[in-house]
C-alpha cells in the first residue's frame, strides 16, 4: 500500500474522519477548509493512493513564543533583545480510530517535522511547538523528545534537533 500526505482538498471525505477526540474531529469536519482558505493554517491529510478517505491529518502555521518561556539552558544561545522567538506550530495531529496503533501517528509526526524543517530553510523558525490536548497526547510527544514549556501547557522541539533527523 502507498500512503502520501497532501494538502486537504474538496475531494477529501472530511466528515468520515473520526479519531474520537471531539475537538480534533470537529476541526476537520467544520473548520479546517475555512482556515486553509483564510491562510490561517495549512492542513495535510494522510491518504492511501487513489482514495479520498482521510486516515490522519495535521496542521502547520507560523507562530511565535515569548523568549521568557524558553528554558534557561537554551535561552543562553539566543539574543536577549528578542522578545519573541519565531516558531512553527504543529497545531493538530490525529489518526482515524480505525488506523490508530499502526505507526501512522509516528509517520505523520515525522512528515510534519520534515516539512517544518524544509520550510525553516526559507522562513526562520527556531522550534516546532505543539499544544497537547491531554496527558495521552503529551506522552506521545514526550516520546519523541518534545520538551515542556513552563506554565503554558505547550511543548517544543528545537529545529536544531530536527535537523539532525534529516541531515547527517
Ligand atoms: C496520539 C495519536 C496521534 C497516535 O497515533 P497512532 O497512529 O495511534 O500511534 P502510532 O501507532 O504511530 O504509535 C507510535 C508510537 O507512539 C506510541 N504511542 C501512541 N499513542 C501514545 C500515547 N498516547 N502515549 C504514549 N505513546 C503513544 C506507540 O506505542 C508507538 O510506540 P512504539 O513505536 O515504541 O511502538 C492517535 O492515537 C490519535 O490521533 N489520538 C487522538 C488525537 C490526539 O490525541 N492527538 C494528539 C495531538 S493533539
Amino acid at each position: 500500500m502507498n500512503f502520501i500526505t497532501i494538502n486537504l482538498g474538496p475531494e477529501h471525505k472530511k466528515n468520515e474522519f473520526c479519531c474520537e477526540t471531539a475537538q480534533l474531529d470537529n476541526y476537520i469536519h467544520q473548520q479546517a477548509s475555512q482556515d486553509v482558505k483564510r491562510k490561517l493554517s495549512a492542513c495535510f491529510v494522510l491518504i492511501e493512493n487513489n482514495s479520498n478517505l482521510i486516515k490522519g491529518y495535521y496542521t502547520l502555521s507560523n507562530n511565535s513564543i515569548p523568549l521568557s518561556l524558553i528554558p534557561e539552558s537554551i535561552k543562553k544561545q539566543l539574543p536577549k533583545s528578542y522578545k519573541s522567538i519565531p516558531t512553527t506550530l504543529l497545531g493538530r495531529l490525529a489518526i482515524d480510530k480505525n488506523h490508530q496503533g499502526n505507526g501512522f501517528g509516528k509517520l505523520l509526526l515525522i512528515d510534519a517535522l520534515k516539512r517544518s524543517y524544509i520550510i525553516s530553510k526559507s522562513v526562520g523558525s527556531f522550534a516546532v511547538i505543539v499544544d497537547p490536548l491531554d496527558n495521552d497526547a503529551e506522552s506521545f510527544y514526550n516520546k519523541y523528545g518534545f520538551i515542556k514549556l513552563p506554565d503554558s501547557g505547550k511543548m517544543f522541539l528545537p529545529m536544531k534537533t530536527i535537523k539532525q533527523l534529516f541531515e547527517k
